[in-house]
């Protein structure tokens, strides 16, 4: 099959710099959800027709398609990139695409400021075009502003005999409340064929990719109506307000997977998964949780409210207070992450590892059951077992041109308030002394302080103000 993506569009409403379809909806841009979902019907050709602001859009996707298709990955049909310039309506973009259609499959036309559609139901608008047509239509309460299906008698029973654009419709036609979607399939020799045929002769001197349906009944190819399993998937984003709304109703609807998949959602009304969130067994995730790229929670996770994860893997049993935020990193299971916990890119803990309120670490790995509990900065580090670090620890990781690497050998003691300045190595079992700034390898098993020696000065007063 081929796959047209209508997308020259303005979008004027959005009143913004970015072009429509690059706006994001669950983190990537609406255009990106369009064409995954046309993805998944494994076509032989994608062609997205761009206008306005296009060359952005084109520069965009040549870098996610970059990005997200590492070599070997399966044979995607490539994207081709069809300039509208100027946009004289729906029939005239699709023209644009023709002389890229594979004849002998059938062509589907989608929108790509419409990004909630789903393969599902794309599926099933193919099945009732047969070797025909199809459009998918919705029953609107308030269908102002859409093209109209007309049918044979006026019955909902009655074969399609074409589609009236909202300003071309009589009243009687603008009281039928069956509207056109924009999403239909088509035979694509024959679709070339009656492109050919538009013209502009309407109320907006545009050319309407609407009017092929009266020239398929003319033709005798019969043209079905296939509906969709929500109506949300037909929805376009023409303003901000419009795209918080689909926003919402995508994440009500990964909300309702989690749950039906066996995820506590204190509030599904507020999370917002942008990218994969799998989930073990029995894992509960409080209110305004915010999930980026791809997180994995292993059984029985807790996350507290009010943490963004992004790119992180948790084992089973850990539990993350509120308000942490975490990022490239892999937590082992059964640790104690947070509250205040920054996880920064690199950082791999072990099993039973406790980090706690205001800690920081990066690019460092930390060994089992040990505890950072409190106001501490780990970087590019290696930290063994059962170590304990003091409230105040700073790894001094950085000498204003290169980072350096601290070793923290298992069983070590660190006392509050220590700097380790790297390049530098703590051995097994040593203790360093509260307020120690280590600038040379503290051998194992040893106390290692440094420390001003403590004086007391008998007889001193405190300085008194000039009278
Ligand atoms: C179109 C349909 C209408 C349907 C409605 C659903 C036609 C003539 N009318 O209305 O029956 O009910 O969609 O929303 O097809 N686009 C281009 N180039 C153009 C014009 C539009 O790429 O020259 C793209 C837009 O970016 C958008 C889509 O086509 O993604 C629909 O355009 P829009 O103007 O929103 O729809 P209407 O023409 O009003
Ligand atoms: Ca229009």
């Amino acid at each position: 099959m081929n796959v047209v993506i209508l997308a020259a569009g303005q979008g004027k409403r959005m009143h913004s710099d970015i072009p429509k379809v690059l706006h994001a909806l669950a983190g990537k841009p609406l255009l990106a959800h369009v064409i995954a979902a046309a993805r998944e019907l494994s076509p032989q050709r994608i062609c997205v027709v761009y206008g306005h602001g296009g060359e952005a859009v084109r520069e965009a996707f040549a870098a996610r398609d970059a990005a997200a298709a590492p070599p070997g990955a399966g044979r995607q049909a490539a994207i081709a990139w069809v300039l509208q310039e100027p946009q004289l309506g729906t029939g005239h973009a699709v023209m644009q695409a023709a002389p890229h259609l594979v004849e002998g499959v059938p062509t589907l036309v989608l929108y790509g400021d419409v990004p909630l559609i789903r393969a599902a139901t794309l599926k099933r608008l193919c099945a009732a075009a047969g070797a025909g047509m199809a459009v998918l239509t919705v029953e609107l309460d308030d269908p102002q502003g859409y093209g109209r299906i007309v049918r044979e008698g006026g019955a909902p029973s009655g074969a399609i005999v074409r589609i009236v654009e909202q300003k071309d419709a009589s009243p009687a036609e603008q009281a039928i409340r069956e509207a056109n979607t924009g999403v239909m399939v088509v035979p694509t020799a024959k679709l070339k064929a009656w492109l050919a045929k538009l013209s502009n002769d309407n109320a907006q001197r545009e050319y309407y990719l609407t009017d092929i349906v009266a020239l398929a009944v003319a033709d005798g190819v019969p043209v079905a109506g296939a509906q969709p399993h929500a109506l949300a998937e037909t929805l376009g984003v023409n303003s901000r307000n419009q795209l918080a709304e689909l926003e919402r109703i995508h994440q009500l609807r990964i909300a309702g997977e989690l749950m039906g998949r066996g995820v506590t959602l204190a509030d599904p009304s507020r999370i917002d998964v942008r990218g994969e969130l799998a989930c073990g067994r029995d894992v509960a995730i409080d209110v305004n949780c915010v999930f980026e790229g791809a997180v994995a929670l292993g059984d029985r996770v807790t996350i507290g409210a009010n943490c963004v994860l992004k790119n992180v893997r948790i084992a089973e049993g850990t539990r993350v207070e509120p308000y942490c935020h975490m990022e490239d990193a892999d937590i082992g299971a059964r640790c104690r992450v947070g509250p205040y916990a920054r996880i920064r890119p690199g950082t791999v803990l072990a099993e039973e590892v406790h980090v706690g309120n205001f800690v920081e670490v990066k690019a460092s790995s930390i060994g089992r059951g040990s505890k950072a509990n409190h106001l501490a900065y780990i970087g590019d580090s290696e930290v063994g077992r059962n170590v304990n670090v003091g409230a105040g620890t700073i790894t001094c990781n950085y000498d204003g041109a290169n980072k350096h690497r601290t070793v923290i050998e298992d069983d070590v003691f660190i006392g509050s308030d220590t700097q380790l300045v790297a390049p530098v190595r703590v051995g097994r079992g040593a203790t360093l002394g509260a307020g120690t700034t280590l600038t040379t390898d503290a051998p194992p098993d040893q106390l290692t302080v440094s420390r001003v020696k403590q004086v007391s000065i008998r007889g001193w007063k405190r300085p008194a103000k000039k009278k």
